[in-house]
């Protein structure tokens, strides 16, 4: 499993429910390396999306609500990280995508090979946040490319950080 991300210079990752930078080429490049697969995402972020369930994706949300699985169509819900982790064990690990928000980071970050951080080279007023794996010896920058600047002049970079302190093969 792999970690997808878009960050801005301090690590935040959202506020009030929604992202905090606009980047249609981050968002181009996350369908590109998300599609065909599963993604696993907490009940806030997938009610953040505007068209419902990710297309051509098993989206996967985590929920204490046993019966949101019910009233949404096009997603299948784990009752803990724990059970996603479960219900994507068989699958081939490059394929699940851990796609947040804060609290599904935060409980399955250790189980993830990488993380696929987009960098946006700014702060902004934020409540949700990205631990800081430039602050943490047990990733280590594998991957860094330039992005290019986004429409709203905000340069940004793309980082691959591999876990080394993770033996397991997902
Ligand atoms: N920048 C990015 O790349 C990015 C990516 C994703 C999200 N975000 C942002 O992150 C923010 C959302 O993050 P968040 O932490 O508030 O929400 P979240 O992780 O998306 O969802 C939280 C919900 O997940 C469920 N959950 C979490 N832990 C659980 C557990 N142990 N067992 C059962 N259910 C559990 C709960 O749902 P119930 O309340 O239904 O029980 C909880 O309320 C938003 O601002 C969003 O835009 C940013």
């Amino acid at each position: 499993m792999n970690a997808i991300v878009s960050v801005t210079s301090d690590w935040a990752i959202g506020n009030k429910g929604r992202l905090v930078v606009a980047n249609r080429a981050d968002m181009r490049r996350f369908k590109e390396l998300t599609m065909g697969g599963t993604v696993i995402m907490g009940r806030a972020t997938f009610e953040s999306f505007p068209n419902g369930p990710l297309a051509g994706r098993r989206n996967v949300v985590v929920t204490h609500d046993a019966s949101y699985g019910h009233d949404h169509q096009g997603i299948v819900c784990a009752a803990s990280p724990q059970e996603a982790l479960a219900m994507v064990a068989g699958d081939n690990p490059d394929r699940v995508w851990l796609i947040g928000g804060e609290s599904l980071y935060r409980a399955l970050l250790p189980e993830c090979e990488r993380a696929y951080v987009t960098k946006n080279d700014t702060t902004v007023e934020a409540d949700a946040f990205f631990p800081n794996l430039d602050a943490d010896d047990g990733w280590q920058v594998e991957e860094r490319g330039d992005g290019g600047v986004t429409a709203a002049g905000i340069p940004f970079e793309y980082v691959v950080y591999r876990n080394v302190g993770n033996d397991n093969d997902r």
